[in-house]
């Protein structure tokens, strides 16, 4: 079936979404999954142990706990995992503290209507435990001149110009230990479909889970994998009227639908209901995610410095 739809986009330019459709649709679509809960959930947990870890040292005055969320779009995630953080180290503190920003969390994203959200709305938590600069730029634009004890990518990693370069920086500029956090799609049926769309807009291949997988191994860089279940409710694509459908829909494929010709829209309609579950009046694709977990040892500074040295 992604045969004949590949085939059809052979002669055709996907028009890929424009800022501001890309941050709606983004927002929208998360809505219908029940993925994005679990990534938070799982970050929250892990941000609060990193801070826990470090409790003593960010009791001390001028100890500053870094944050660096990479393709950070509208703040939807990083929004509730800054409250999260900041209720962490409010509840930690004594009437008498000094009340100066402990954690420095910087979102960096190339999408201005994205930061411009995010912005706004970091300014009606009205929370004093954190400094928040959102930057619009991209992992290659970004200065990274100093050292993260948290970073995380999530779901940026295939917009990346070359992965493999923006990895070995964000790996060196862990600090010590430190971590960074990459959550990252398998190539699953869903994603075939997006990666259809996708090659039109890129030359180089993107990378799904198994390909950033490979590429540590490879590399010698030590990591743990895991993998959250999740499913998006894809109901509304099949209403052709429903403006909220076109949402999810564009999402999918990374394009505008409205653009595509209607035997390309039916294709993507016949794949999507192929791989889905249909409970009662609703249909649900599956929308996994898989985790890599890098700690920021000694030895894997002295495995990625040796790497730069090598390298031609
Ligand atoms: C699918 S969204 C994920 C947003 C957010 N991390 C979340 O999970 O809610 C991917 C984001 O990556 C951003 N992006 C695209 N190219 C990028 C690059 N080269 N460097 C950093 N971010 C990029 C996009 O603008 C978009 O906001």
């Amino acid at each position: 079936m992604l045969t004949d739809l590949k085939r059809s986009l052979q002669n055709v330019d996907p028009m890929p979404l424009s800022d501001q459709r890309f941050d709606e649709s983004h927002e929208w679509f998360e809505g219908q999954s029940n993925q994005q809960a679990q990534i938070l959930g799982w970050l929250r947990r892990f941000g609060k142990s990193q801070i826990e870890r470090r409790a003593d040292d960010l009791a001390a005055n001028g100890e500053t706990f870094r944050v660096l969320s990479v393709g950070c779009g509208s703040g939807i995630l990083d929004l509730p995992l800054i409250k999260t953080l900041a209720d962490q180290i409010e509840s930690g503190r004594n009437q008498t503290d000094v009340k100066d920003p402990v954690i420095h969390y910087t979102g960096i994203d190339p999408n201005p209507v994205a930061c411009g959200r995010f912005r706004d709305e970091f300014d009606n938590l009205g929370t004093e435990s954190v400094e928040l600069s959102v930057l619009e730029e991209t992992v290659e634009s970004y200065d990274h001149n100093q050292s993260m004890d948290l970073t995380h990518v999530v779901h940026s990693m295939y917009y990346f110009g070359d992965p493999a370069v923006s990895l070995r920086t964000l790996i060196q500029n862990v600090a010590d230990d430190g971590e960074l956090v990459i959550f990252q799609a398998p190539k699953g049926e869903l994603n075939r479909l997006a990666d259809c769309f996708w090659q039109g807009h890129v030359s180089d291949p993107i990378w799904f889970s198994a390909d950033l997988e490979k590429h540590l191994q490879e590399t010698g860089i030590s990591f743990t994998r895991s993998c959250l279940e999740a499913e998006v409710d894809v109901t509304d694509c099949f209403d052709d009227s429903c403006p909220k459908g076109r949402l999810t829909f564009d999402f999918i494929v990374q394009s505008d639908c409205e653009q595509l010709s209607a035997p390309i829209r039916r294709s993507v309609l016949e794949h999507l209901r192929s791989i889905s579950r249909i409970d009662g009046q609703k249909i649900y694709a599956p929308h996994p995610v898989d985790i890599f977990v890098i700690h920021q040892s000694d030895e894997a500074q002295i495995q990625s410095d040796a790497r730069v040295a090598c390298s031609p």
